[in-house]
């Protein structure tokens, strides 16, 4: 999965500084461009480093070939994730040679986990991991100077409170903010909680405050990000705030603006959150709830602390108490171990829950996970990816049986721009997330549209206006 970002960042010629501050000078006139790789949380990320950059004079800017200096978030959660930046990487050195002024630098999971080999690649000029980005302005210095340096230091208390986010996509109606950093969950596969140290929450106060900050200047839609959002918890003057005390804090920030939050885990869904979400109608109605296997041997091994009947029971839970809700989910195939009858077990849970949609991955092994070093990586290749591809044809399949009953259906659409593939169209999403391609009558994102549907594919609802007033 890419989602790619593009930031320039480009200083704004600060005479004052460069007059108290001569070392500063080296900055002036520079330009930074970073690529975002991996979860939600490096765009959100990226937005965090965009900020601690423009308070030491730099701005956002979109074209590579200006850049004189370039960051690369990136990400560790599967081996292709790594070979891309690799791959990246040699480009980077290649530009190096005709522009030998560039400098790049290596952020993210991927920094954290590979700081010092990273340092020995020609492109690259210094490695920040993700609890080090305060630190971005020194190691630019240090950069300047001919200094390759990694700061790869966890800091179990960094939430980046006091930074504002840069955000990235100007106009853009629809935000992201983190929550919450780390994970302490530790399932057996995964790198997150060795690159992204332990779970920590962040300030209700911060949060609020930027939310509605965000709100001010245009946002309609924001999505709470964390590995595990449901565990939120901060204790503030004597009270315990958890995760539904703050989402109803949010919710309350304006009607108008959409809450959204990714990602949950299957073991705190609680039923208090899932009454906070049916009582607020701009939480939207859709739960992202990563469930990876359908077999609970596999989920044992795995560690996830669920068993497959727990896991169904919350679905049950989720359609009883809000029966418009969407559910999503993460799947991989080929982990250790996982026979025929598991990966049966997976399908089966699939056609038993019937998701709106799912991402959906092949067992890559992290080197430094329990599992790295205790279930052999025993699945072959070929197995692995005949396996994928018959979760993939499955989802797809019901993803388009679930969008064609939606034919006929009202929903009531944020816009958020114009389509891609015919500019007379916009689209935007439902509450359950669903995107929806219609006629433009002169919206602009932002706006809130009734939407009749009349026609589905697999990934996209097309649909046409209808006045509030027929429903
Ligand atoms: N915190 C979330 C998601 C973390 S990473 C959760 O607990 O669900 C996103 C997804 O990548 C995971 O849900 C999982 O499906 C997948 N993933 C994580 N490690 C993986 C690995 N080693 N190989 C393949 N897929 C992996
Ligand atoms: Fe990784 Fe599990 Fe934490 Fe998700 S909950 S980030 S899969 S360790
Ligand atoms: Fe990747 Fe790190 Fe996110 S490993 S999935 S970028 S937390």
């Amino acid at each position: 999965m890419l989602l790619s970002t593009f930031i320039k960042l480009e200083n704004r010629v600060n005479k004052k500084m460069s007059e108290t501050n001569p070392l500063k000078l080296s900055q002036i006139s520079k330009q930074l461009f970073i690529e975002t790789y991996g979860c939600q949380m490096n765009i959100a990320d990226s937005e965090v480093v965009a900020g601690i950059l423009s308070n030491s004079g730099y701005q956002i800017t979109k074209l590579l070939d200006n850049a004189d200096l370039v960051i690369i978030n990136t990400c560790s959660v599967r081996d292709n994730a790594e070979q891309r930046v690799w791959r990246r990487l040699d480009y980077f050195a290649s530009l190096k040679r005709k522009t030998p002024k560039l400098t790049v630098a290596v952020i993210g999971c991927m920094a954290e986990r590979t700081g010092d080999k990273l340092l020995e690649h020609a492109a690259v000029d210094f490695v920040a991991g993700p609890d080090s980005y305060r630190e971005l302005p020194f190691l630019i210095d240090k950069a300047q100077y001919g200094n390759k340096s990694a700061n790869t230091n966890s800091n179990a208390d960094e939430t980046y409170s006091g930074i504002i986010p840069e955000h990235i996509d100007k106009g853009s109606i629809s935000g992201f903010t983190s929550i919450m950093r780390g994970c302490n969950n530790f399932c057996t596969y995964c790198i997150v909680p060795y690159t992204r140290g332990r779970e920590r929450s962040r300030s209700p106060e911060d949060i609020v405050n930027e939310v509605t900050g965000m709100y001010k200047s245009g946002f309609r839609e924001v999505t709470l990000l964390g590995q595990n959002v449901n565990s939120y918890r901060r204790t503030e003057q004597n009270f315990i705030i958890d995760f539904p005390a703050l989402i109803k804090q949010i919710a309350n920030i304006a009607p108008d603006l959409r809450i959204r939050f990714t990602t949950s885990h299957p073991k705190d869904i609680s039923d208090e959150l899932l009454h906070v979400i049916a009582q607020n109608s701009n939480i939207c109605k859709h739960i992202h709830l990563p469930v990876q296997s359908g077999s609970n041997s596999v989920l044992e091994r795995m560690n996830r602390k669920y068993t497959r009947e727990y896991y169904l029971e919350r679905i049950r839970k989720i359609r009883e108490i809000i029966p418009d809700c969407s559910i999503t989910t993460d799947i991989f195939c080929g982990f250790s171990d996982e026979t025929d009858y598991d990966h049966f077990q997976t399908l089966d849970l699939m056609q038993t829950v019937r998701f709106d949609s799912a991402f959906m991955f092949k067992y890559s092994e992290r080197e430094g996970t329990y599992a790295a070093s205790h279930l052999a990586d025993n699945v072959s290749e070929q197995t692995k990816i005949e396996r994928l591809n018959q979760i993939i044809n499955l989802q797809n399949r019901i993803s388009k049986e679930k969008n064609e009953t939606e034919i006929g259906n009202i929903y009531e659409v944020l816009v958020e721009g114009v389509s891609k593939k015919s500019s007379d169209d916009i689209f935007g999403k439902t509450s359950q997330n669903k995107v929806v391609v219609f006629h433009n009558n002169g919206f602009k994102a932002g706006d809130y549209v009734f939407v009749k549907i009349y026609g589905a594919t697999s990934a996209t609802l097309l649909g046409a206006q209808i006045e509030k007033a027929t429903l």
